[in-house]
């Protein structure tokens, strides 16, 4: 069976100067004979440099983080709005640094949610467990309580994806068995089921953790695999396009 088209996003985390844009160049310019989607997020200082050395290319751009309100007194955090009128299109919410180093809750996640689906973004909602919670056989429990607690009502027929990432295999060279991570995105795909019914079908379930070229044509095979959010090798150009491949299957390698 074909898979819908996949989504490749890069996550530059706190990376990136204004150098590194020509990195995203590169990128859109190897994506020929490409089927995945592909899109690079960056600190928020990029976003309308990245978007404007980006126009006219098929690579969209996206943020990290916003916060809920759209405006007011809130030092140093960035809207959606903000975020939008940047040129980003997409933004990942409920990334496993944020909800550790921030306290960021799963209510306050899908208030992000929210947020970005007003100011027209396509949210990327990461999810995932502990190794310690994966040890005392946790995973499929915690991640699929994350998906029901981060997901929004509103998110019904809107364009959006979850993003699967062990807290345990990001920036650690360590990935889940391809079996663990089908169990994994196969019990999400169950909970967006039941929150949404058949349009709980749509969205694709991302992958991510440690995806490298040599490990992305397995996962991406996966089944119940949409994508991949990649970090540390979305920064090279060559790396990236060597994961994005993998995920075209019909395009070049
Ligand atoms: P990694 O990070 O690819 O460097 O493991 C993934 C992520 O945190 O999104």
């Amino acid at each position: 069976m074909t898979k819908p088209q996949p989504l490749i996003a890069g996550n530059w985390k706190m990376n990136g100067l204004a150098a590194s844009l020509s990195e995203a160049k590169a990128v859109a310019a190897g994506l020929t004979e490409i089927t995945a989607r592909v899109a690079i997020c960056p600190s928020a200082t990029l976003i309308a440099q990245m978007a404007l050395a980006l126009k006219g290319t098929s690579v969209a751009v996206g943020g990290q983080d916003c916060r809920a309100e759209a405006s007011g007194a809130f030092t140093g955090d960035v809207a959606a709005e903000q975020l939008a009128d940047a040129g980003a299109s997409l933004v990942i919410l409920g990334h496993s640094e944020r909800r550790a180093g921030y306290g960021e809750t799963d209510a306050l996640v899908a208030a992000k949610v929210e947020a970005a689906l007003r100011a027209g973004l396509e949210p990327i909602v990461c999810v995932g467990e502990t190794l310690e919670q994966r040890e005392a056989g946790e995973a499929l429990a915690v991640v699929a309580a994350q998906v029901r607690g981060s997901l929004p009502a509103g998110l019904s027929g809107r364009a959006y994806s979850v993003a699967y990432e062990p807290v345990w295999a990001i920036g650690t060279g360590l990935t889940p068995t391809t079996p663990e991570i089908e169990d994994v995105h196969r019990a999400i795909r169950a909970v967006l089921v039941d929150m949404f019914g058949e349009a709980g079908r749509a969205p694709p379930i991302l992958y991510g953790g440690s995806v490298k070229p040599s490990n992305a044509v397995e996962i991406l095979a996966a089944d119940e695999v949409g994508g991949a959010l990649v970090g540390g090798a979305s920064l090279k150009a060559e790396d990236f396009l060597g994961i994005i491949r993998a995920g075209s299957p019909n395009g070049s390698r």
